[in-house]
């Protein structure tokens, strides 16, 4: 189901896709998104101290430069990641760098961080009304930087004040060597320097969350470390997870054998399989994010269920079209009334019990 005309949704699937993304963040500047008041009082709900709508987010990469996080949220999310973004401007990867794979309802990128830098970020941010929802930083580092955990603080210091929360994306598979960020020693490291950053600037007000986003590409042993370290250096929660670089035997499209991260509905089991995990290994300590191939309603809820506090999704804008996020809620709230439960706390986690 789709309220952006049927007939431009189609229009903008017939374009190349990077094509498609540019043509609709120009139409949702425009004005030309959906404008949607949502009240579905069991979907309300706090995400480490954020009170929100409801909880269907829009994942990070969709608006990348900060352009339309308003119009996103009148489109019905709960809340917006806008980034990532790097401290420098950065071209990405040589195009095509995002493909469509039809058959299987996904998507492969590898777009590498293409972005307009922090400032031309928080100029964005700095024009907007406050009050219109929950908008938070997705922050990456240069592909060229000498000190990544550097790119990381100064995207905290430059944005601090402009955004409700920031998510540490450390789990983006195209720029060579990020990833390396999750594992042990260098994951302290990080995470000492952004605990040490935020406790500079927080001087006695309350700190913004500050999200950890991981892979779904971990062993046990490595998720069990990470919940670990995060808990230990006060990080607000993780998001589980981004793209993957594995390719599940099933895949149909021809474009399966391009090189990125794949996300949409092939990766819908791994990401909630890697949650789950997150979640017997924080034993519901700390707060979760799921997203990965979260399709509909019943997708949310398999999610909800196996451990997330709030979700997010991409992808299946990309074959829906913005007002999916509606959708979402309406199938969502519907179905917590059917299994009983009053508020999406109460089935948090609920899969397992
Ligand atoms: C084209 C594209 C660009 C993305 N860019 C980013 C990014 O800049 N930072 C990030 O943390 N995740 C990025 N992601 C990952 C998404 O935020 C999300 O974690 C992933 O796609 C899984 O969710 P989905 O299956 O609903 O798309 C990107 C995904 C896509 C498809």
């Amino acid at each position: 189901m789709t309220i952006l005309h049927p007939l431009g949704l189609a229009a903008l699937q017939s374009l190349p896709p990077e094509t498609a993304h540019r043509a609709a963040i120009t139409a949702l500047k425009w004005g030309l998104g959906p404008k949607l008041k949502l009240d579905f009082p069991s979907l309300r709900t706090e995400l480490a101290g954020l009170s929100l709508p409801n909880p269907v987010g829009l994942a990070a990469g969709f608006d990348k430069n900060a352009e339309v996080p308003d119009a996103m949220l009148a489109a019905g999310f709960g809340f917006v990641e806008c980034g990532s973004v790097t401290p420098q401007p950065q071209i990405g990867n040589p195009k095509p760098r995002l493909f469509r794979l039809r058959e299987d309802r996904g998507v492969i990128n590898r777009m590498g961080f293409n972005n307009h830098g922090l400032d031309g970020f928080a100029r964005n941010l700095k024009s907007r009304d406050r009050k219109t929802g929950i908008v938070g930083a997705n922050l990456g580092a240069n592909k060229d930087s000498a000190d990544r955990i550097a790119d990381y603080t100064q995207g905290l210091s430059r944005l601090w004040g402009c955004v409700d929360y920031f998510t540490i994306n450390i789990s983006s598979p195209n720029t060579p060597g990020l990833r390396d960020l999750q594992s042990g020693g260098a994951l302290d490291d990080l995470l000492g320097q952004i605990s040490e950053t935020r406790a500079a600037l927080t001087g006695d007000q309350p700190s913004p969350p500050i999200f950890l986003k991981v892979a779904p590409d971990l062993d046990t042993a490595q998720i069990e470390r990470i919940t670990e370290q995060a808990r230990t250096y006060g990080m607000s929660g993780i998001i589980v997870s981004n793209t993957t670089i594995s390719r599940p035997v099933d895949l149909k499209s021809t474009n399966k054998t391009e090189t990125g991260g794949l996300s949409g509905t092939p990766l819908f089991k791994l990401s909630t399989r890697i949650l789950s995990a997150f979640y017997a290994a924080s034993e519901g300590r700390i707060p979760l994010i799921g997203v990965g191939g979260i399709a509909s309603g019943g997708d949310a809820y398999i999610k909800i269920r196996a451990g997330a506090n709030a979700v997010q999704l991409y992808s299946a804008l990309i074959y829906e079209g913005p007002a999916l996020a509606a959708c979402i809620c309406a199938d969502l709230a519907a179905r917590l009334q059917a299994d009983g439960f009053k508020t999406i706390d109460e089935a948090v986690g609920s899969l397992g019990t």
